[in-house]
């Protein structure tokens, strides 16, 4: 089969990218507007950019209508955010928050998420999260114009909470522990299955 995405229309070049790009991990974002109400939102266009600077990027893409996501209103005015990763026993509550609330209201307060302050950004975090990055954006390339097209919001990370109990004795994280859900195309997500090792040739 061959796909034309040249001849496809951007809701149906959508559905056939995330089919196809998969798995992706998700992006759990929280960010705050300027009167400080607070947002929560899942993003799978996500993954980290480089290590010099510590930087990663998710991609909230306008609305059918062509308007922006409340994360990236948010973003435009205070630009600080929390990316969370999201494992298994928090899937349900990060799909909940893939719903249409008005702009101001807060998904921690409309599906019962614990929040807590963050240490060097005002957007709070998610309490139970396994992993969250508390970020201030590095930079922003938008992609395209009108329903569908791409802001790419690359963060610079500034610091990490890892829960304890993801860790192994060697203080690393442990992919079975973390318990990471990963978003495939429609309704479809993936944990993990098989683990396996392959050795790395020499590199410089
Ligand atoms: C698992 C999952 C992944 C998603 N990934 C994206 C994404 O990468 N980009 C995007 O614009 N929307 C994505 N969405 C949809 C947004 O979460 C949804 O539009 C949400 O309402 C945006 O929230 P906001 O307007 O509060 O920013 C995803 C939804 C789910 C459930």
């Amino acid at each position: 089969m061959l796909i034309d995405f040249a001849a496809l229309e951007p809701k149906h070049a959508y559905a056939r990218m995330v089919s196809l790009i998969v798995p992706r991990p998700i992006a759990w974002v929280s960010t705050i507007s300027a009167d400080g109400r607070t947002n929560l939102a899942p993003f799978s266009f996500f993954n980290g950019v480089t290590s010099n600077p510590p930087t990663l990027m998710f991609v909230p893409v306008n609305d059918r209508h062509g308007n922006k996501k409340d994360t990236v209103r948010n973003i435009e005015a205070v630009p600080e955010f929390v990316v969370h990763i999201v494992n298994g026993a928090l899937a349900e509550k990060m799909n909940a928050c893939a719903a249409l609330l008005p702009y101001g209201e807060s998904e921690f307060d409309a599906f019962d998420i614990a929040s807590i302050p963050s240490e060097r950004v005002r957007p709070p975090r998610v309490a139970d999260a396994p992993v969250a990055f508390e970020c201030t954006l590095h930079s922003r390339l938008d992609v395209g114009e009108g329903p569908l097209a791409g802001n790419i919001l690359v963060g610079r990370i500034l610091c990490a909470h890892v829960r304890d109990d993801v860790l192994d004795d060697a203080g690393l994280v442990d992919p079975v522990k973390l318990d990471p859900v990963a978003r495939l195309g429609g309704e479809s997500y993936s944990r993990l299955g098989e683990l396996f090792a392959i050795k790395r040739p020499d590199r410089r």
